[in-house]
């Protein structure tokens, strides 16, 4: 991309002064508003829509450049020029695996050098703002995109895309965090609205936008293509504006996702800057121009988002670097790396793994996957790697030393269908001393625009695996798959190795985890159900006459299981090592704190096994007690610790006032109440070791927000409101009220108690007036509480 010599000042031309960019540094608000003074509403306009596919727009009189963004996110997916598409054609790039393998190592630090090493690939092609991490919630495990997801819990997924978001930006590139929000199915993703209450929204899809952001500043965020409650994301004031600036406090510009916006006037209203991609925008940059000029549009909110754009656009410009090394070498290595720290080993019954070449002499590898990996999802996040590991030939070069390795292919990718393959696997199986089979899904079963149908494998596949089980028994499984799968013949296998979509490298990566040069540390970051029925939104997705009822709330993933006390097939936060990790010594700062206190909470984790390891150690809280419905527990806390046998450490975690709360849609905000939460620290969800239990006092003072449909039970079972309604209503009250005894002890049948306060005049026989109602509701909500 052509560069702009930065730093803006006036000039004196005659036409006047002009502001012009001089330098390289980043121009402060003041020379900001000076050079958007120096717009017409028609470049304004220009520059809230892309030039084309893959750019900003450029205003040359100005010295305004241009920016360049690309997918994304586990590589870079650039096309030849900003104005192509770069589907086939793009540059060669390091293919990290996807992010649902990527969250399954559970891990910031590796997460922040994948992010490093994407900005520094991006700056060696000249791209200024890579188009992810996606931190969309994996509501069901249908959901076409889960692969480029992280998880179905937001506290994981908004962590991990804080990490990813920081390492691309420590190299000065950008990135976009995506698709804000509820962008949680492919099926009609265009028009579907997420009708999703606004508890849930807070909880749970709204959360991992909100640590990113917060966290992290991202340069952009993308809007969704779907609706929201009604209202298309790139739409929506309550998100863009409310939520994501005025809440969150976020810096940056929203662009819309890909030919996204449908009324880009309202969008910009709503506080969406950047419609993209350019082709759309020459077709709209009239209709904001008319909107201003007829006073439709206010255009101090278009100075706004145009300083807002002009500030990101001059920062990444000045903060690319000519001839950055792509290191494609050095990527390759890391994301081998990456790819073994994703593996999760869901299960190794009699230590079938680690391979122990003294003991396995014969090698069967069976399974196209083993010579035709997959290795990523099907999409825009496609990318062109510059070379693509091979299972056959990584173990032949790599661990082929005094064994025999036989191959048969298994099945066929190209057709699910075709059983002819089995048999001969089957007999290559059953002479050798271990069967690696590899299987999982085709790139036609999992892409992005399509939701799946099913979480079932090939019937070829499962069927060669229910067949090589019935004559190998040290049979390993090796999953390629970039969301959860069912399993039939999980109980035939002693080992299941999750390798994911693990990018171009991950074909080496699962060798080292089967040879046991790495340890396998990783943990499933989606919870795998036994079957489809079992899955929380299994009856509301993908919606139908465009609407999706997220009608299990916040019971998302393993809250969902756990609530209904549905055994899943591995569970959220399992995985499997090959040493063993023992938790001990839990302490807490505290055991009584107030919500503003903040919590400690410290154990000792050692390792007590044969071989140095890595493991994931996992916090969440429970309310048992609360005024609203609570998950079970709640993941709140994670660290991936790295021990070498007989070695110990201790892990300390820090909870805050949000960590105990839920949000209360009534009052719009989070309550952590009092009373008394337990902490668990666990090895997976399924598996907690070690447990405490602390009182927490709130410190929070709410007003009551009540209104003539509040229920009589609340005002009478509340000591604040009870005189109140004795003073109001005795007469009532009395006549409930056995003789002799005082009227607050009155007893007062349920039925009557569960009516609005609007029924009062009615049922009390006109003993309060409407209007007295309105006045008692009035009083109540001048009184405050602490929740
Ligand atoms: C996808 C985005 C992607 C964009 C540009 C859209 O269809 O939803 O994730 O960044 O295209 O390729």
């Amino acid at each position: 991309m052509m560069r702009y010599l930065l730093f803006i000042c006036l000039v004196f031309t005659g036409l006047g002064w002009q502001a012009q960019v001089i330098g390289n540094e980043q121009p402060t608000e003041q020379q900001l508003e000076r050079l958007v003074a120096q717009l017409t509403l028609e470049e304004k306009a220009l520059l809230t829509s892309g030039r084309d596919a893959w750019s900003t727009q450029p205003i040359e009189r100005l010295g305004i450049p241009y920016i360049w963004v690309a997918d994304g996110p586990h590589g870079l997916r650039r096309a030849p020029s900003t104005d192509t598409w770069g589907y086939g054609d793009q540059a060669p790039a390091t293919c990290f695996p996807t992010a649902s393998a990527l969250s399954a190592s559970w891990d910031k630090a590796l997460l922040h050098e994948v992010g490093q090493a994407l900005g520094q690939e991006a700056q060696a092609l000249g791209v200024n703002v890579l188009l992810g991490p996606g931190v969309n919630i994996k509501r069901s495990p249908l959901g076409g995109r889960n692969f480029e997801y992280f998880s179905e819990d937001p506290l994981l997924a908004g962590e991990l895309a804080a990490a990813y978001i920081q390492g691309v930006q420590s190299q000065g590139v950008g990135t976009s965090l995506k698709h804000f929000v509820a962008n949680n199915q492919e099926t009609q993703r265009m028009y579907m609205n997420s009708a999703v209450d606004d508890r849930t929204l807070n909880e749970i899809y709204l959360t991992p936008f909100e640590i990113a952001v917060r966290k992290a500043q991202p340069w952009t965020v993308m809007a969704c293509y779907n609706r929201v409650q009604g209202v298309y994301g790139s739409q929506s004031a309550k998100l863009l504006t409310q939520k994501l600036k005025q809440e969150w406090g976020f810096e940056g510009i929203v662009i819309s996702d890909w030919d996204a916006v449908i009324d880009r006037v309202e969008g910009i209203r709503a506080g969406m800057h950047l419609e993209m991609p350019g082709k759309a925008g020459h077709l709209t940059n009239q209709r904001v121009i008319d909107a201003v000029k007829s006073g439709e549009l206010d255009e101090s909110q278009l100075d706004r988002l145009v300083t807002e754009i002009l500030r990101v656009v001059l920062r990444a410009d000045a903060t690319a670097r000519e001839e950055e090394d792509q290191k494609l070498e050095e990527h390759h290595a890391l994301a081998r790396r990456v790819a073994s720290e994703a593996i999760v080993l869901l299960k190794n019954d009699n230590d079938v793994l680690p391979l122990l070449r003294d003991r396995l002499k014969d090698i069967a590898v069976i399974g196209e996957f083993a010579v035709n990996p997959r290795y990523q999802g099907n999409g825009s996040s496609e990318v062109k790697p510059p070379r693509v590991d091979r299972f056959m030939d990584v173990i032949e070069a790599e661990y082929g030393d005094g064994v025999n390795i036989t191959y048969a292919q298994g099945y066929e990718l190209s057709d699910d269908r075709d059983f002819s393959l089995i048999d001969e696997a089957r007999k290559v199986a059953a002479a050798a001393d271990v069967a690696l089979v590899f299987a999982g899904l085709p790139q036609q079963y999992e892409s992005e625009g399509i939701d799946r149908t099913h979480i079932d494998l090939p019937p070829s596949h499962n069927r060669l695996i229910e067949a090589i089980a019935g004559v190998q028994k040290n049979l390993v499984i090796i999953l390629t798959n970039g969301s959860a799968v069912a399993m039939p013949w999980v109980d035939r296998v002693p080992a299941i190795v999750e390798s994911w979509l693990g990018g171009q490298a991950g074909a080496g990566a699962v060798a080292d985890v089967l040879f046991g040069a790495v340890n396998p540390s990783g943990k499933l970051a989606e919870t795998f159900p036994m079957r489809l029925q079992d899955t929380p939104a299994y009856l509301n997705f993908p919606g139908e006459q465009g609407e999706t009822i997220y009608g299990e709330r916040i019971f998302v993933g393993y809250r969902y299981f756990e609530a209904r006390e549905i055994a899943p097939l591995f569970p959220f936060g399992h995985g499997l090592s090959y040493t063993r990790f023992d938790y001990s010594d839990i302490q807490v700062s505290a055991k009584d704190i107030t919500d503003s206190d903040g919590l400690t909470v410290t154990l000792t984790i050692t390792n007590t096994g044969p071989v140095a390891g890595k493991e994931v150690v996992q916090l969440y809280v429970s309310d048992p007690v609360s005024r609203l419905q609570r998950p079970v527990k709640e993941l709140k806390g994670f660290s991936k610790v790295t021990l070498e046998p007989g070695e110990g450490e201790e892990v300390r975690f820090t909870l805050g006032a949000r960590d105990f709360s839920y949000y209360d849609p009534g009052q719009s905000r989070w309550i952590a109440e009092s009373g008394a939460f337990e902490i668990g620290i666990g090895a997976s969800s399924a598996d907690i070791k070690l447990r405490q239990t602390i009182q927490l006092a709130s410190t929070q003072q709410l007003n009551y927000q009540f209104d003539e449909y509040t229920f009589l039970r609340v005002l009478w079972e509340n000591e604040q409101m009870r005189p109140l309604l004795i003073e109001r209503i005795p007469g009532w009250i009395g006549s409930m009220t056995a003789e002799g005894m005082p009227l607050g002890e009155a007893v007062i049948q349920d039925f009557l108690l569960d009516q609005p306060l609007i029924k009062l005049p009615f049922f009390t026989a006109g003993e309060i007036s409407p209007e007295q109602v309105a006045d008692l509701v009035e009083r109540c909500n001048e009184m405050t509480y602490r929740p």
